[in-house]
């Protein structure tokens, strides 16, 4: 069974999630990676020592779970061109539906609700990996897997996870390009980003421990007019006032009065 030996894996891809994947795994002494697929094979060069690597379907090797670490464009594809069949077949997405995996497949979903980029460092026991697959013993797999890694999972189905990528995609995403709009805006006034960086990790924090709700402050919440219309004044991008403007709509209605 999967719990007493050694998880044989393959990893395809070498972007952000497939080479954090990879050095998790490598870490394990639960887990093997027998090989490592990108259809480029000078991204996987400098693994060279570690692992074998690969760049031709048709040299995979055997293993208990294909991790599809590929663009979510790129999933349904490449698990057609896979040349073997009833192999479970994992793949990393949060929008990807597991049924765009090939039928020919034991079909499987290990998406890692994270923000990876490649050389930052990820600690995996903040990383919840959002499992789901047709059968169940391929369940326990995936959740034996994310165990050995130190990450937290749980069992998400399909539409449940499309939900969370979309709140994530509000969560990260646009928070970040949020960051970014401050960032650009107290570089034209010569201010230093970091003054804002306790901000930014206090704002994070509070959310661990208080709603988003209850959390909100500023001029919006406050519907201090005479700051907000300043505010307006102040930018300088027709687009920056437009995301302020509907951003504070949104603060207002989700802040409204009680009508009594
Ligand atoms: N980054 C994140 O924060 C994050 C978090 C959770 C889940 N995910 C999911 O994880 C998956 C990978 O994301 P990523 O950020 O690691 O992507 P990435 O860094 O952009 O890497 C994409 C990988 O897919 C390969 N690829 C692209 N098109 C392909 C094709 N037609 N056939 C075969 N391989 C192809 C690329 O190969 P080349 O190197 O040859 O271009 C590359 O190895 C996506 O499904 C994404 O939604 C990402």
């Amino acid at each position: 069974m999967y719990f007493c030996s050694m998880i044989k894996i393959v990893i395809l891809g070498a972007g952000n999630v497939a080479t954090h994947l990879f050095k998790a795994f490598n870490k394990s002494d639960k887990l093997s990676v027998n090989q490592w697929y990108n259809r480029n094979i000078k991204s996987l060069q400098s693994f060279k020592n570690e692992v074998d690597i690969c760049d031709d379907l048709a040299l995979l090797k055997a293993a208990d779970i294909y991790i599809l670490a590929v663009s979510d464009d790129a999933v349904q594809e490449l698990s057609q061109a896979l040349p073997f069949e009833n192999k479970l077949v994992a793949h990393t997405s949060g929008s990807v539906n597991i049924h765009d995996l090939d039928k020919k497949h034991r079909r499987a979903v290990f998406y890692p609700l994270q923000t990876f980029s490649k050389n930052v460092e990820m600690d995996f026991k903040n990383v919840p990996f959002c499992i789901e697959a047709l059968e169940k013993n391929d369940l326990s797999l995936l959740k034996t897997l994310a165990d050995s890694i130190g990450s937290p999972s749980q069992k998400i189905n399909t539409e449940q996870r499309q939900t969370l990528h979309l709140a994530a995609v509000f969560v990260n995403n646009f928070t970040n390009q949020l960051y970014r709009i401050g960032h650009e805006i107290s570089d034209v006034k010569n201010v230093n980003f970091d003054i804002l960086k306790p901000l930014i990790l206090e704002t994070a924090k509070k959310v661990q421990t208080v709603s988003p709700f209850n959390a909100q402050t500023g001029p919006a919440k406050r519907r201090d007019k005479k700051t907000i219309k300043k505010h307006l004044k102040l930018l300088e991008s027709d687009l920056h006032k437009d995301i302020y403007k509907l951003l504070t709509e949104s603060i207002q209605k989700t802040h409204g009065r009680k009508k009594l």
